[in-house]
């Protein structure tokens, strides 16, 4: 039989005076008031706590501690380890129906009874706005569970030809051992995701998440085990990268790494398995989405509103880090005048503070050091002579981590902002003479070391094909008059090559065709 395709999950706008805002405000209110919680490792059956307690802080109110969490060690990384490789033959000899079964429960409780506290506890653990922790947290989730589904099934059911008196067959099994998944800050969907994915395709996993992200996977543990996943198959641990990585990739069964991060610790740990390669049984998978410094191009033709509400939306939905976020944008002399005006109204009244006001459209950033480092960038333009800020520039972390959406304008292509990812609310714009767009296009392609999203924004059909055709590979998710950001799973499978990744496409087959070992089956009647 096939399995549906599903459709995406619907998404609540939290209007003022719905009853999903005075749910969502409810859910909100009880975590920031309950007394702090401590947040486990999860290991085998366990949930395992350490004397080393780290404190959790919403980024917004960093005094404030909602919890803490348990800081492992190598230990911890070998018995989260231990953990699955017992689990793995039961759970690889499962039907395939029955792994489907609880991730499939494990969306429907997210898209019922957790919905609010799953959204509210991203909106506090992330400092997201709740509409941007919606997309997020409750339906990219929610669809990457129910696709992964179909997708599994796309996988199983492509089959070989036979021929009379022979019948082949291709078995997809799980890798021999376990995979590694190293899950980022930024989209609790994409923490959820990474061993979701490997664990439907029957494989068992180690799941290291971001410090920053463990007070939203804690509760997608808590799903997961509720939805009936069987002890041992995803052990969560937040044990500091190179401890974790000192044993599982020094491990005769490391057999995939799942990654979303940086690019700089990406290739690190890729030049860490090499070194190792001659201890693995086999060859490890490796998928990861790393950086990015995705762009928006505007041609002659472009409705300048359009242009300025894409940079607009593209730069500073969730303060810039996404990995999709617009952080350089080229815009023809033409129409510069009045994107910038617009472009400036928009951003001057963007309301800033925390996600517990709905109008807040934008929130703090993630935490100090992301906060140094864009605040070290703002300040570094401000004493530039080839960049003027034009929009934001201020920054305080008085209370919370909170930058201004600060737009930068520079005379210098290169501009340092124009070609290096700050993963925050920073826009650099380079302003084309409009005849000079293919040229411009050119600079495009060559100004930075990624290639992971990026708009063309034009209402010429022959700017839009060149567009297309000169920027084959500055970005794995290209957009046509839109912004560079919210793929959606089934919609637009997401994932960039060059620096961004090894472009496995989330959201699509081709990540889960990663999770398996086809076996080639002859039989001979
Ligand atoms: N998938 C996320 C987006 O497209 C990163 O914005």
């Amino acid at each position: 039989y096939q399995i549906p395709f599903p459709e995406n999950e619907p998404i609540f706008d939290y209007a003022p005076g719905s009853m999903e805002r005075e749910k969502l405000q409810e859910a909100f209110k009880k975590l920031m008031d309950q007394d702090p919680i401590d947040v486990p490792m999860y290991i085998g059956d366990k949930e395992v706590r350490t004397e080393n307690k780290l404190p959790l802080s919403p980024p917004f109110d960093h005094k404030k501690i909602i919890g803490h969490y348990n800081r492992g060690t190598a230990e911890h990384a070998k018995q989260a380890i231990d953990a699955a490789l017992k689990a793995k033959d039961k759970w690889a000899a499962l039907s395939w129906e029955q792994r489907a079964s609880i991730f499939l429960k494990a969306a429907d409780l997210i898209a019922g009874p957790y919905r609010y506290e799953m959204n509210a506890t991203t909106m506090i653990a992330q400092s997201k706005n709740a509409y941007q922790s919606e997309i997020d947290a409750v339906c990219e989730l929610i669809d990457f569970l129910r696709f992964n589904v179909y997708f599994m099934e796309e996988i199983y059911s492509n089959q070989p030809g036979s021929s009379s008196g022979v019948w082949n067959r291709m078995e997809y099994r799980p890798l021999e051992g376990f995979v590694f998944c190293i899950t980022p800050f930024n989209f609790t969907a994409i923490a959820g995701n990474l061993p979701a994915s490997a664990a439907l395709m029957g494989n068992v996993c180690v799941w290291k998440c971001a410090d920053s992200q463990i007070y939203s996977a804690n509760l997608i543990m808590k799903i997961f085990k509720e939805a009936g996943l069987p002890d041992g198959v995803i052990n969560l641990i937040t044990v500091n990268g190179p401890d974790a990585g000192e044993v599982v990739f020094k491990h005769r069964d490391f057999a995939g790494l799942h990654f979303t991060g940086s690019t700089a610790i990406f290739k690190g740990l890729w030049k860490e398995i090499g070194q190792n390669i001659d201890i693995y049984r086999s060859y490890p998978r490796i998928v990861g989405e790393t950086g990015g410094k995705d762009f928006i191009v505007a041609h002659k033709s472009a409705n300048p509103d359009e242009v300025a509400v894409a940079i607009a939306r593209g730069a500073f939905e969730f303060q810039g880090q996404k990995c999709s976020a617009a952080s350089r944008a080229y815009i023809p002399t033409n129409i510069w005048d009045t994107v910038k005006k617009k472009l400036v109204a928009d951003v001057n009244s963007f309301k800033m503070g925390a996600p517990s006001d709905f109008s807040n459209f934008v929130n703090a950033v993630i935490d100090k050091r992301a906060f140094d480092k864009i605040a070290g960038y703002i300040d570094f333009i401000k004493e530039q002579d080839d960049a003027e800020i034009i929009a934001g520039g201020n920054y305080d972390d008085s209370k919370g981590y909170f930058i201004e959406p600060t737009v930068v304008v520079t005379t210098n292509p290169k501009f340092r902002t124009m070609c290096e990812e700050i993963f925050g609310p920073v826009i650099t714009i380079y302003v084309y003479n409009e005849n000079d767009f293919e040229k411009t296009l050119k600079l495009v392609d060559e100004s930075s070391e990624y290639a992971l999203t990026g708009s063309i924004i034009s209402r010429d059909r022959y700017a839009i094909d060149l567009a297309t055709k000169t920027l084959v590979n500055a970005a794995g998710n290209f957009y046509i008059n839109d912004k560079p950001t919210g793929a959606v799973v089934g919609q637009q499978p997401f994932g960039g090559a060059r620096g961004s990744g090894t472009n496995d496409k989330a959201g699509s087959y081709l990540n889960l065709l990663r999770w398996v070992s086809p076996r080639t089956i002859k039989e001979t009647f």
